[in-house]
């Protein structure tokens, strides 16, 4: 009996910790309204206010996007964006953007944020 109980906890906890499961060509679709802003693709729009998301780990996307719903992270444009998302969206639009190529070749090239770039060289 109580054995059945210990391996129904664990069964619970394991469930707990599965992550949906994210669907690239769904989050194509969802993508749509962050576009605007981060490119078609993810590539961004040539705008430095907007990061780059093609080729970024999804686990990484997925805990910002859920910083910003819970209002951890602050930043008015996108808790107003990740407000309405489930957590399926949200494995969703990450297995997208995680699986564009990423048009970065370097962290300092890419940069195009002239005050980081002179603080980043030497
Ligand atoms: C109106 C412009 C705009 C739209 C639309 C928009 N974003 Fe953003 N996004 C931003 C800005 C600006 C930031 C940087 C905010 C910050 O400094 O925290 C950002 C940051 C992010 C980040 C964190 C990037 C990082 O490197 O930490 C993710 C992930 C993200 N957006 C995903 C999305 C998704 C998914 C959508 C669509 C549901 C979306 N965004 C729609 C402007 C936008």
């Amino acid at each position: 009996m109580t054995y059945r109980i210990v391996f129904l906890a664990l069964g619970l906890l394991l469930a707990a910790n599965v992550h949906a499961a994210g669907n690239a060509a769904a989050g194509a679709e969802k993508s749509k309204p962050c576009q605007a802003c981060h490119g078609a693709d993810g590539n961004g729009i040539g705008n430095p206010k907007y990061p780059i998301l093609a080729g970024q780990y999804p686990d990484y996307m997925a805990q910002a996007l859920k910083s910003y719903r819970s209002g951890e992270r602050v930043n008015v444009i996108m808790q107003g964006m990740a407000a309405p998302l489930s957590d399926q969206d949200i494995a969703d639009l990450t297995a997208y953007f995680g699986s564009q190529k990423s048009k970065l070749t370097d962290l300092a090239r890419g940069c195009r944020n002239p005050t980081a770039q002179a603080a980043n060289s030497p």
